[in-house]
């Protein structure tokens, strides 16, 4: 696997390459990460990661400082996962000067997670086309467990017109359920145990809709108190529809459950679609 960090020497080693198929990630990878690259694979000829934990994405109060770095077993992982090119750029690789122009979502970046993170999807938005200048993919894999940043994602590349297919990546869950994440490394022991309640929960909400219950307000509010009294702080448990995000409006379109909630310390965010 060849490694880059300056953007000229990525660029000179894509050339001639075939299709590209891009998997950006912040690194401390993982077993969702890796599959997301066997995914990629499958879709062209070159397969290029990215390690770069983007300062931009991150609230003054959250946990840039802290967010576990495992470059080197990062790397041994992606050159077993067979992955071409690993692109891991410095922050003055990236941001040589201070990132000015920038992508301002519309108002999906102010819902859900975007509420709890005011310029979250800014940063995250910003760094991807950055980098999709940069590695200039023919497609670009993203996992589903981030579901809203998928959409703003998918949005973003059909309305700039960027001439990249995005594909989603399912979900990779522990044996209890639990969705793996970087973050679940912050997990206590006994917060560890008691983390799967998030993904229990969903799974609730979506046996009773597909039960026939129609108050989703009323499963959302079940689900808030139901891990309130098992410690957690809840952001939101959300019932949305697949399409936007939005609201569901009583007609029958796919719907997806939609949580974020801490426990400690840690911000775990899972979802399901119904
Ligand atoms: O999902 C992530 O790891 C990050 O948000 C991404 C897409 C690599 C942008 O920094």
């Amino acid at each position: 696997m060849q490694i880059h960090s300056s953007i000229a020497d990525l660029r000179s080693a894509l050339k001639g390459r075939g299709r590209v198929v891009f998997v950006p990630t912040m690194g401390n990878l993982h077993a969702g990460h890796i599959s997301l690259m066997t995914q990629a694979r499958a879709h062209g000829d070159t397969v290029v990661a990215s390690i770069f934990v983007n300062r931009l994405q991150f609230g003054p109060n959250e946990d840039f400082d802290k967010y576990p770095r495992t470059f080197q077993a990062d790397c041994d992982k992606l050159a077993a996962a067979g992955v071409d090119v690993l692109f891991a750029p410095t922050e003055a690789d990236l941001y040589p000067e201070p990132q000015e122009y920038v992508v301002e979502p519309p108002a999906i970046q102010n819902i859900l997670d975007g509420e709890f993170r005011p310029g979250h999807f800014r940063g995250v938005a910003t760094v991807v086309l950055k980098l999709f200048n940069i590695v200039q993919p023919q497609a670009a894999v993203f996992g589903k467990k981030d579901y809203q940043q998928l959409m703003v994602i998918r949005n973003m590349t059909r309305q700039l017109a960027l001439p990249i297919t995005i594909i989603g990546g399912e979900t990779v869950r522990a044996d209890d359920g639990l969705a793996l994440s970087s973050r679940n490394g912050y997990l206590s022991t006994a917060e560890r145990a008691e983390a799967p309640r998030l993904y229990r929960l969903l799974n609730d909400i979506r046996d009773a809709i597909r039960s026939g219950e129609s108050d989703t307000v009323k499963l959302e509010n079940k689900a808030v108190s139901e891990l309130a009294a098992a410690g957690w702080k809840t952001d939101y448990v959300a019932v949305r529809q697949q399409s936007d995000l939005s609201t569901p409006n009583g007609v029958n379109t796919p719907l997806v459950v939609l949580a974020a909630s801490r426990l400690g310390n840690t911000r775990l965010i899972d979802n399901l679609e119904v």
